[in-house]
């Protein structure tokens, strides 16, 4: 069957489309390349690409012809850049689901939707089940949880055969430098500071994207429409530990850490309870410590990928993101 993966040129994206075309599959993606996506995240990876936006009906129509399913990786995804500016995200989160999701109502292709465990919220105590209340914090958030309504609401009104899965933080090998590993790893090679909110102790779950890949690929074949799955590393671990680490595997020390203002609405805690996709067979692969580690190997070894990154556009973001914060 042939596939299309939106946002296939992002990180998580191409490494699901590694993973299809290792196995044969024909697969085509549809990305608008903003500033995350990346062609050379799928350079020699058997695939056709088609460049264009989720919200663009046309563009989906063209992309889709012949498809039988759609995996929808396009999203806006980063929470800081959401609290300075959330208008695209609405557009491509809600507006560009919605328009997938009337493709595929009129085409009868089978829908996966990669959500976060961000339209959770903060969870305290416990973990989140795939039936608990959406309490999105972050323009982020609540536009992904804008679109995973949209997506249930088409299951039941229409029909559509769609499913949704909610990963945990993901990591490896190239993720955009914004988020928190990225970002760190390649501040640390390079010697520049490490930006710490608040206080570190924040906890995410992190999930290696070639665990995330398998469960969202085994919810594409055996998950039941209208049904949520949750995706979690169940590696939970402190902001402050997760930067500790970094420093160790690439040779640095503590005096690269600047404690800086907190992010608004910053969610404490996430935590995923994973047993329903567990039920399907599916469980991570991958330990934190050893795919951290690659993850720094990798970094360490592709300069030519993430320095020309840091860069343009990437400055602009930074001086807005950081420069308070750090002093600068
Ligand atoms: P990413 O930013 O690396 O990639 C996003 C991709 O989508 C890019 O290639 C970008 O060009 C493309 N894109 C953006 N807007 C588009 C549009 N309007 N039309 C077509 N393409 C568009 O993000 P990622 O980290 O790979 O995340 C992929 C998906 O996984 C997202 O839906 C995100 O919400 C979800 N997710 C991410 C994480 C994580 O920790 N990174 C965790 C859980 C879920
Ligand atoms: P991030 O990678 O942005 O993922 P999310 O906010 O979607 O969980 O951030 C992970 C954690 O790291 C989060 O608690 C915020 C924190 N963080 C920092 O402390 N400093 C930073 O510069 C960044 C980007 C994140």
């Amino acid at each position: 069957m042939r596939i299309l993966v939106t946002g296939g040129a992002g990180f998580i994206g191409s490494h699901f489309v590694r993973r299809l075309a290792a196995t044969g599959v024909d697969v085509v993606v549809l990305d608008k390349l903003t500033y995350s996506g990346n062609p050379a995240n799928l350079e020699d990876v058997p695939h056709e690409f088609h460049q264009g936006d989720i919200a663009d009906p046309e563009a989906v129509a063209r992309a889709g012809a012949g498809a039988g399913a759609v995996v929808n990786f396009a999203a806006e995804t980063h929470v800081d850049r959401s609290i300075l500016a959330a208008g695209e995200f609405i557009t491509t989160d809600v507006v560009g689901t919605h328009v997938l999701l009337e493709w595929a109502r009129q085409t009868g292709a089978r829908f996966v939707q990669v959500s976060t465990d961000e339209v959770y919220g903060d969870v305290a105590d416990g973990a989140s089940r795939e039936d608990d209340p959406l309490r999105p914090s972050s323009p982020y958030a609540a536009s992904k949880a804008g679109g995973d309504l949209q997506v249930l609401a088409y299951v039941r009104t229409y029909g559509v055969n769609a499913s949704i899965t909610r990963g945990s933080n993901t990591y490896g090998p190239n993720q955009y430098p914004e988020k928190l590993i990225p970002l760190f790893v390649t501040n640390a090679l390079e010697g520049e500071p490490l930006p710490v909110y608040g206080d570190g102790r924040q906890t995410r779950d992190w999930l290696h994207a070639a665990d995330h890949c398998a469960g969202i690929e085994l919810v594409l074949r055996e998950g039941a429409p209208g049904e949520v799955y949750n995706v979690g590393g169940g590696e939970e671990l402190e902001n402050g530990e997760v930067t500790r680490r970094i420093l160790e595997l690439t040779g640095r020390d503590e005096s690269l850490v600047r404690h800086v203002e907190d992010r608004p609405g910053h969610d404490r805690r996430y935590s995923l309870d994973t047993s329903k996709l567990a039920a399907l067979g599916w469980s991570p692969e991958q330990r934190f410590a050893e795919g951290l580690a690659d993850t720094v190997a990798w970094y360490r070894d592709n300069r030519a990928w993430w320095e020309p990154l840091k860069s343009g556009e990437y400055r602009a973001y930074y001086e807005a993101q950081y420069a308070a914060r750090l002093g600068s």
